[in-house]
């Protein structure tokens, strides 16, 4: 049975070949798929939008099983996760982690499962913002996942990992070069024996670099210098000239890692995108164009000034939009899809990095429900209740794109109303009671959107949405399903 669906996923992978992006070193791409989302797209859905533009490498934040079972036989390398709210637990005690590794990896892990190659122990633990919540229980997790994958004789394939965020190392205030960079001296000792662990285990350093946040930080950083086509003054760090930020960020970590003896410890990017809507630099013209940049980059292999013509690998973040994560870093996290959240792609993107002006493949089968707004009622009387209800919509559904800079920002008191009450009313599948909001709103079937401005119909979720596309691979997704069960039990 397995080597069945080896050879339909090997006869597969062979046709994509031949259909999307030849064999260039694009095809080393990976993506982030995060589901953050109140309608998420079907896993099917997204791991046949994976594979219909030529993607073989996807980062999850957990080991969700419809996920898991969607990525089942396909060959698509996967990075799985540990949340950070299970690091403590798994740090206490080995025989926690040894269940994890079985529970999580060793089930999937079969002719014909999910290819498994990564696990991302915990999701930037130590950014400052946490507080040093996650600093005493980070490393210990780290080596009793590791050990477990060791113990069970399949270290030598799956590595654990720890994405971390930039905000680890740093070059010092006095002489901003990358060369001079160094880990960041309250967690210097953590990070010197972490690294030290990921080498002893041939595991590498993740890191997730976001030029768009250095904007988005400093509204003196110059905007070129976030993208890869030059313009912007070059930083000299000895001669090296720098052009874009991203290069300098990874080579900082780069003189990081080799003041602790380990220069060449190999450095997997576990998140780089730019979002298009929440700021004002969160645009999709400027998505396309550091997209267009990195693309090329990666595809000719160019490599950093540190670590020139090789390789790199990265996930792009991300994949879809999600409507239901935490706005506390910013408006912008909730769109930093490549595809909206519905699959469709938004701009321009030639994942094989040879400049053509070229859409992503977007999900197939998708449906919406049905061509229904809420809006603000034209007769409504009692305006005073206006704000109060505005908030609770926007407190259970999205509201990021009416602030400044975001693609509905400069409507009316109206307009915004009609924004905020049509948002909850698709997130609650457009129930009737939801377009009410004390008879100030009510259902209509014209497009509220204008030309910038998006009021967006919800997706379906559940059995019923994915009726078409199902019935195509049923039959390997039932016996993948089973065999999972299976394992599952024993
Ligand atoms: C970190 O501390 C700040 C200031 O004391 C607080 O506002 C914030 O909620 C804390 N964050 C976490 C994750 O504990
Ligand atoms: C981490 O450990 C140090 C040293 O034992 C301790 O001082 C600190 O309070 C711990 N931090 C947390 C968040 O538990
Ligand atoms: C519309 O909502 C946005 C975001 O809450 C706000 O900044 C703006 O002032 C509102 N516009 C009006 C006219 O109330
Ligand atoms: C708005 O949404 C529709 C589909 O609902 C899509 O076709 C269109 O491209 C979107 N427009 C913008 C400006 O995002």
């Amino acid at each position: 049975m397995a080597a069945r669906l080896a050879a339909a996923s090997a006869a597969l992978a062979l046709a994509l070949v031949g259909m999307c992006c030849a064999a260039g070193p694009a095809t080393a791409l990976g993506m982030n798929w995060g589901t953050q989302a109140t309608h998420p797209l079907p896993p099917k859905a997204v791991v046949q939008v994976l594979q219909d533009n030529g993607i073989k490498k996807v980062k999850l934040f957990d080991t969700d099983p419809a996920a898991m079972s969607a990525l089942a036989g396909t060959g698509i390398e996967v990075m799985v996760a540990i949340p950070n709210n299970m690091l403590a637990d798994l740090a206490d005690d080995a025989g926690k982690a040894k269940d994890w590794v079985k529970r999580n990896v060793r089930r999937y892990d079969f002719d014909g499962g999910v290819t498994i190659k990564y696990v991302a122990v915990g999701n930037e633990p130590f950014l400052e913002s946490y507080n040093g919540s996650f600093i005493n229980v980070t490393f210990p997790a780290l080596e009793n996942i590791q050990n477990a994958l060791n113990n069970a004789g399949i270290g030598d394939r799956i590595k654990a990992t720890v994405p971390l965020n930039a905000d680890v190392y740093n070059s010092p205030k006095n002489n901003q070069v990358p060369s001079a960079g160094r880990f960041r001296a309250d967690i210097a000792g953590l990070m010197t024996d972490m690294v030290k662990f990921l080498a002893k285990n041939n595991a590498p350093f993740t890191v997730n670099i976001y030029p768009f946040l250095s904007l988005y930080l400093n509204d003196n950083f110059p905007l070129d210098y976030a993208f890869f086509d030059g313009g912007a003054t070059p930083v000299n760090d000895n001669g090296v000239l720098y052009t874009n930020v991203f290069d300098a960020n990874f080579d900082t970590l780069v003189a990081a890692l080799k003041a602790v003896g380990h220069g060449d410890l190999p450095i997997v990017v576990g998140e780089v995108g730019w979002p298009t809507d929440g700021d004002k630099h969160a645009k999709a013209s400027y998505a396309e164009r550091f997209y267009a940049g990195l693309l090329k980059r990666l595809a000719a292999n160019t490599g950093t000034p540190a670590r020139p013509n090789q390789y790199t690998e990265v996930y792009l973040f991300g994949l879809v939009d999600e409507d239901a994560k935490s706005v506390a870093p910013g408006s912008f996290e909730r769109h930093w899809g490549v595809l909206r959240y519905d699959g469709q792609p938004k701009f321009a993107m030639d994942l094989a990095g040879q400049g053509r002006n070229t859409m992503l493949v977007p999900a197939k089968g998708v449906k919406y429900l049905p061509r229904a707004w809420c809006a603000l009622n034209p007769n409504a009387k009692d305006l005073g209740k206006l704000g109060a209800n505005i908030d609770y919509a926007c407190t259970f559904a999205d509201c990021t794109p009416l602030g400044y800079g975001s693609t509905c920002n400069g409507m009316d008191v109206a307009g915004n109303a009609s924004y905020a009450f049509n948002a909850y009313y698709q997130v609650q599948n457009q129930k009737d009671e939801a377009c009410d909001f004390q008879g100030l709103a009510l259902p209509t079937e014209t497009d509220p959107s204008t030309a910038t401005c998006n009021f967006t119909i919800q997706i379906q979720t559940g059995a019923a949405a994915m009726a078409s596309l199902g019935a195509r691979s049923a039959g390997a997704a039932a016996l993948v399903l089973a065999l999972l069960q299976l394992l599952a039990m024993w």
